[in-house]
């Protein structure tokens, strides 16, 4: 199966910006404005985030040139590609398999905490939640989380307007709607930095975010961060893989990568800042987990005039920025289910949606009726957000790196990284191809068995 499947006529992205803009879309997300805050303050703040970073740069950017070259290359899913690129009878395609599981157990509980932010412009505009007392907008966000009802309607409301917008293709549905919403979220970012940087302890959290105290840096918070990083840049699972197979050839691959996690970067620090200066100065405790975003970023709106409306505003553009992301999560099961098993994309996005739908209700339900349902001493949510981003995650990014720095090849990687020469990246594709060979898989390697405590 599946070969003469490959063939299928498949859309592209349409230009250089649009390629920029979806893969951007794709990477910043609740990863951003939720989980990198509520990660950063739950690992004690500055340590961190330098681990992130560090992450990042050695093992998450590599990982996402080599996704985006494997799949410019091969023109089809994650799992045809591996096949496609590998020796004869060499499972290398499980690597897509797993990440197929990957990407419903990240939806899983993702739909969910949009369905969060769905619900939030809701309250935002009815005004309930807008407050600095932290005893208000804790019981506000408990009393949302805690409804079995209104967590279910809203992850589901979330999965039906998704799959809508998957219905009417790549190009017209990923690209129309990032390139142009993006550069509004940074504005009104910015816009809350400036303000909580006015706030009474706003010097407080500033040292929480950048004064580094290693002391908190064990095995297992250096595997969140690591993580975190493929979480962030969407790696690890074929996300960037597929969104590689609609790249025009003519696109330099590591130089849109680059800016992807420059900008990435920047919302991410965005976000810490807006949101620690306001932990600090309204008594919120910085390890409060998931709850974190959504309950300081009111209190932070309470401070400005028009605050209400700038607020709604918020998080309306928080819903977008999550609905690129979650398209490209969901691009990568749909493209299997149509390339691989013949079903035709309206169909593929539909099963997506009744699978997740069944799914993500257990994740919908973590807080209320499924509260005592443990497995691992984990919630459902807090089980697939951990095997995804502390397993699958950096286990596929270090099969990844092991495929290019030893199946594919130099001459390969170099071809794709230069545009076969047309690009002047040779010194970038010697030193990524160095860093996929030897670093990225004994790195990650290290850290998964330090962190999983399995060494
Ligand atoms: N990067 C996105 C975010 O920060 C989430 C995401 C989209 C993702 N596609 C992914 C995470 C693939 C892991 C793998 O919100």
């Amino acid at each position: 199966m599946g070969q003469h499947k490959n063939k299928l006529k498949r859309i592209g992205f349409s230009s250089s910006f649009g390629i920029l803009a979806a893969t951007l879309g794709s990477a910043v997300g609740l990863g951003n404005i939720w989980k990198f805050p509520y990660l950063t303050g739950a690992n004690g703040g500055a340590g961190f985030l330098l681990v992130y970073l560090l992450a990042t740069l050695l093992v998450g950017l590599p990982v996402m040139i080599a996704e985006i070259a494997l799949g410019r290359q091969a023109k089809a899913n994650p799992i045809s590609a591996f096949e496609a690129l590998s020796p004869k009878r060499q499972p290398w395609w499980l690597i897509g398999a797993a990440g197929m599981l990957a990407a419903f157990l990240i939806l899983s509980f993702y739909s969910e905490v949009v369905a969060w932010v769905f619900a939030y412009v809701v309250k935002a505009i009815s005004g309930s939640i807008l407050s600095s007392d932290r005893h208000v907008t804790e019981a506000a966000f408990n009393a949302l989380i805690s409804d079995p009802l209104q967590s279910l309607l809203w992850q589901w409301a979330v999965l039906l307007f998704i799959g809508g917008i998957l219905l009417l293709g790549v190009t017209k549905g990923i690209e129309a709607l990032t390139k142009k919403l993006m550069p509004l979220l940074f504005a009104l970012l910015l816009l809350l930095c400036m303000v909580s940087l006015t706030l009474d302890k706003a010097a407080e959290g500033l040292a929480f975010l950048f004064n580094p105290d290693f002391s908190k840096i064990t095995a297992s918070v250096v595997l969140t961060a690591v993580g975190l990083a493929f979480f962030k840049l969407s790696v690890g699972m074929g996300t960037m893989m597929t969104y590689g197979s609609y790249f025009r050839d003519d696109q330099d691959i590591s130089l849109t990568t680059l800016r992807v996690m420059g900008a990435d970067l920047c919302v991410s620090m965005l976000a810490g800042i807006a949101i620690f200066p306001a932990v600090f100065t309204f008594g919120f405790a910085p390890g409060a987990g998931p709850a974190l975003v959504f309950i300081t970023i009111p209190a932070v709106f309470s401070q400005i005039p028009m605050g209400q409306l700038l607020m709604v505003l918020f998080f309306v553009l928080a819903a977008v920025a999550a609905t690129g992301a979650m398209l490209s999560l969901m691009e990568v099961p749909v493209v299997i289910f149509h390339e691989r098993f013949g079903l035709s994309r309206p169909r593929a996005t539909l099963l997506t949606i009744v699978l997740l739908a069944g799914l993500g209700s257990s994740c919908a339900l973590t807080n209320s009726t499924l509260e005592d349902f443990k497995l691992f001493g984990m919630t459902m949510f807090d089980l697939f957000d951990f095997v995804s981003s502390n397993i699958l995650l950096p286990a596929g990014g270090i099969f990844i790196a092991l495929f290019v720095g030893w199946v594919w090849g130099i001459d390969n990687f170099r071809k794709a990284v230069t545009n076969q020469g047309m690009l002047a990246n040779e010194t970038t594709a010697r030193i990524v191809f160095f860093l996929l060979r030897y670093v990225t898989p004994v790195l990650v390697l290290v850290v998964m068995l330090k962190g999983l405590k399995l060494f």
